[in-house]
C-alpha cells in the first residue's frame, strides 16, 4: 500500500519535530552542566538521546514504507533558562506539544485508513503518556523541594540514578558502567 502522500509529509515533518526535541534536550541538558545539577544534566542527555531514537523510528518507517525522506533544518533550541523547575516545565509544554502533533498524524491516518500508521503511531502515543507523566511527577517534586537545597540535590540525584527507558538501545556515556 502506497504511503499517502499528506501522510507521508507529516511523518516526515515529525522526523524533525523529534529531532528539534532532541535538541531542546540537548540544551537543557547543557545548561544543566553550568550547574551543580549532575544529575539533572545526565536526565536531559538521556531525553534527547530517546527523541533522536524516536526520529530514526520515523525515519526508518518512512523508508520502510517506500516513500522519499525530506529532512528540513533544525530551530535553534532555548539555552537560557532561570531555574530547574523553568526547565522541567519547559520540558513539559514540550512532551504536550509532541503529544498534539502525533494524535493530528494519527486523525490523517485514521481518515486515509492506514492501519500500519495507526500502529506505528499508537505506540508513539503510549510513549507520550508515559513522558509526560514521568516529567510531570519531577515538576510536582521540584515545586515541593522549592528552593530548599537539600532537597533539590536529593530529586538531582534521584534523576541522575534514572535508567534510560528500554528500547532505547544501550547506555549513554553517563550510565556507562563504571562512569
Ligand atoms: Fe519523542
Ligand atoms: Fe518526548
Amino acid at each position: 500500500m502506497t504511503l499517502n502522500p499528506k501522510l507521508a509529509k507529516l511523518l516526515n515533518e515529525q522526523i524533525n519535530n523529534e529531532m528539534s526535541s532532541s535538541y531542546i534536550y540537548l540544551a537543557m541538558a547543557a545548561w544543566f552542566e553550568q550547574t551543580p545539577y549532575m544529575g539533572f544534566a545526565g536526565w536531559m542527555f538521556n531525553q534527547s538521546r530517546e527523541e533522536t531514537m524516536h526520529a530514526l523510528k520515523f525515519y526508518q518507517y518512512v523508508v520502510d514504507r517506500d516513500a522519499a525522506v525530506v529532512l528540513q533544518p533544525i530551530a535553534k533550541p532555548r539555552a537560557d533558562f532561570k531555574n530547574p523547575i523553568d526547565v522541567f516545565e519547559t520540558s513539559l509544554k514540550q512532551e504536550q506539544k509532541v503529544t498534539q502533533q502525533i494524535n493530528e498524524l494519527f486523525e490523517v491516518a485514521e481518515q486515509v485508513k492506514d492501519h500500519a500508521s495507526k500502529n506505528l503511531l499508537l505506540w508513539f502515543l503510549n510513549e507520550q503518556m508515559e513522558e509526560e507523566k514521568t516529567v510531570r511527577d519531577m515538576l510536582d517534586r521540584l515545586k515541593l523541594a522549592g528552593n530548599d537545597p537539600a532537597s533539590l540535590l536529593v530529586l538531582d540525584r534521584e534523576a541522575g540514578a534514572r535508567q534510560a527507558p528500554t528500547g532505547s538501545g544501550g547506555g549513554t556515556p553517563r550510565s556507562h558502567p563504571g562512569a
